[in-house]
């Protein structure tokens, strides 16, 4: 290994510098910063001098455009190997798709499917999507370039790295590879299996939303359901706090005058609040930091867990007891924004377009322009307040999300659709069809209700952990892990047994 830690950190201190300022998506500011805090987490532990056997960086050249041969150009797909536990030639490979965002060496260090090598004597590969992160094509990210930017395109690309690293790595022809991936990138682990079962030989999908919708009510009405879940610190008086807090939050903005001024200052918006659009922004943020707590419950580096932000809703300050869940509110945004050291809550529609806008990808290394893209070419996903259980009744509606679609890349409302229903015709939606897949989804997750949760068949299992939020499966194990999430754990390794034959711990290989 001769690269340095200093080398490969730099790229990720470069996101994490950018992310803290970006405005556009809370939830994935939320997302990165978990990552990154997890990232870091594994990083130090595996700096001791002692253990330190770092992943190897790579790169391989790739079609820009692989369903068209005569297109000769390529781009640069960087991936990571850690071969510390691969037994024999002939072990299996775990393949970790990235999905939208960098991949960083952790992929391949701790959490699943790292921690599952060891006792299978498995190679761990984990391999960055194409134009995120790192791996964006030379020519940026113009409308014409991101035409090369699809699920199908990432599928493309995991195969021929499957075939590109067998040679390269000299794995044997009958190593059963196995995808791994969460979120996003957990479809793609599916689909993979689904469309290419001759090269892929079983995947494992966490928290994946398998099907593709353009108005996601269902998210918010996950979202009430947890915030009553005593499991994780909510209860029926959270959910109803959460609701009281949001109507004074648009009482206010209705107001305008002075109380709208006053509203900007104490939720720390950085926009005037005078437009429409704005105060869009601000409903937005403020439901995507309710979201997120349910979203990455419990997780390191959340912020803001279920039980925390109902305790700041549901505390009594002073005499008045009908302000407490907006002021518990305006706590939890100071919170939230200290941990992502965001400089405020929301940015003005304008500031979101323009950064939306950017195409060249030093700039938009985040990932915000390309993610939306794949949302108004693919997926939809767009989170509204259409279920009548939605607490957030002051949310915008379908229309002034699609318009971003619109602004950004000049995509019609109808070109959506269209795509959203294509995307479900093509991989199958929750009925996929495909074998030896197991997804695995936590029950307080709002994505949970576009994945597959109940077993398909005796091929297609699954699993849901209870109290359990996004990925949570994936992320390095922790002292503080609730007895549902070490038994789905446990579950996934007893499934890759039932897969790959009894576990057979090999002794280290390339260690210090
Ligand atoms: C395929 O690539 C060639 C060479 O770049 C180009 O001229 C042609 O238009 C492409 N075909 C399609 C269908 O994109
Ligand atoms: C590749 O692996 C095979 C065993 O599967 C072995 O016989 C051969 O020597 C290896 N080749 C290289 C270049 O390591
Ligand atoms: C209670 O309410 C009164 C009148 O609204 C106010 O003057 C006083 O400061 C409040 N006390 C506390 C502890 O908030």
């Amino acid at each position: 290994m001769a690269m340095g830690p200093a080398l490969w950190l730099g790229p990720l201190l470069l996101v994490s510098f950018w992310g803290s300022t970006a405005p556009a998506s809370l939830l994935r500011r939320l997302g990165e910063h978990i990552q990154r805090v997890q990232e870091n987490s594994i990083l130090s532990l595996n700096l001791a001098p002692e253990t330190a056997t770092l992943p190897k960086e790579g790169w391989l050249e790739q079609p820009l455009d692989p369903f068209n041969a005569s297109d000769r150009r390529s781009f640069l797909q960087r991936y990571w190997i850690n071969d510390r536990h691969w037994a024999s030639q002939d072990g299996p490979v775990f393949l970790h798709l990235g999905g939208e965002g960098s991949l960083g060496p952790g992929s391949v260090m701790r959490g699943h499917p790292a921690a599952l090598a060891p006792a299978f004597g498995a190679l761990v590969i984990g391999l960055e999507h194409r134009f995120y992160g790192l791996s964006i094509p030379a020519g940026g990210l113009s409308v014409a370039q991101l035409r090369f930017l699809s699920s199908r395109h990432a599928l493309a690309d995991a195969v021929s790295a499957r075939l590109a690293l067998s040679r390269l790595l000299n794995v044997s022809a009958s190593s059963p590879w196995i995808c791994f991936g969460g979120s996003y990138a957990g479809s793609l682990a599916a689909w993979a299996r689904l469309k290419f079962p001759h090269l892929l030989f079983a995947a494992v999908a966490s928290s994946a939303p398998v099907r593709a919708v353009l108005d996601f009510s269902a998210y918010n009405e996950v979202v009430s359901r947890s915030l009553t879940s005593t499991a994780i610190g909510g209860s029926p008086e959270c959910r109803a706090a959460v609701s009281t807090a949001f109507a004074e939050v648009g009482r206010r903005l209705r107001a305008g005058g002075a109380a709208r001024t006053a509203l900007r200052a104490q939720l720390g918006a950085c926009a005037s609040l005078g437009r429409v659009e704005d105060r869009e922004e601000l409903l937005g943020a403020l439901q995507a930091l309710v979201g997120g707590a349910v979203q990455y419950d419990g997780q390191a580096g959340a912020p803001l867990s279920v039980r925390q932000l109902c305790g700041l809703l549901l505390e009594r300050q002073g005499n008045s007891s009908l302000l407490a869940p907006y002021r518990g509110l305006l706590r939890a945004v100071q919170v939230v924004l200290h941990s992502l050291g965001q400089r405020c809550l929301s940015f003005s529609r304008a500031e979101t377009l323009t950064q939306l806008r950017v195409t060249e990808p030093e700039l938009s290394r985040v990932g915000d322009r390309q993610w939306l893209y794949q949302t108004c070419t693919e997926f939809g996903f767009y989170v509204t307040c259409e279920d009548p259980r939605c607490p957030f009744s002051q949310l915008p509606a379908l229309p002034s999300q699609l318009e971003l679609c619109e602004k950004v890349f000049g995509l019609s409302t109808s070109s959506i659709v269209q795509a959203v229903a294509q995307t479900n015709s093509y991989y199958g939606g929750q009925t996929p069809g495909a074998t030896q897949v197991l997804f695995v989804n936590g029950d307080t997750d709002p994505w949970q209700v576009l994945s597959i949760t109940q077993a398909l068949g005796p091929s297609v299992s699954a699993l849901l952990i209870s109290g359990a939020s996004h990925c949570s499966d994936m992320a390095p194990e922790r002292p503080s892990d609730s007895p549902s999430l070490r038994q789905g754990r446990q579950s996934i390794f007893q499934q890759l047994q039932s897969w790959l034959g009894p576990a057979k711990r090999s002794p280290l290989r390339g260690g210090p």
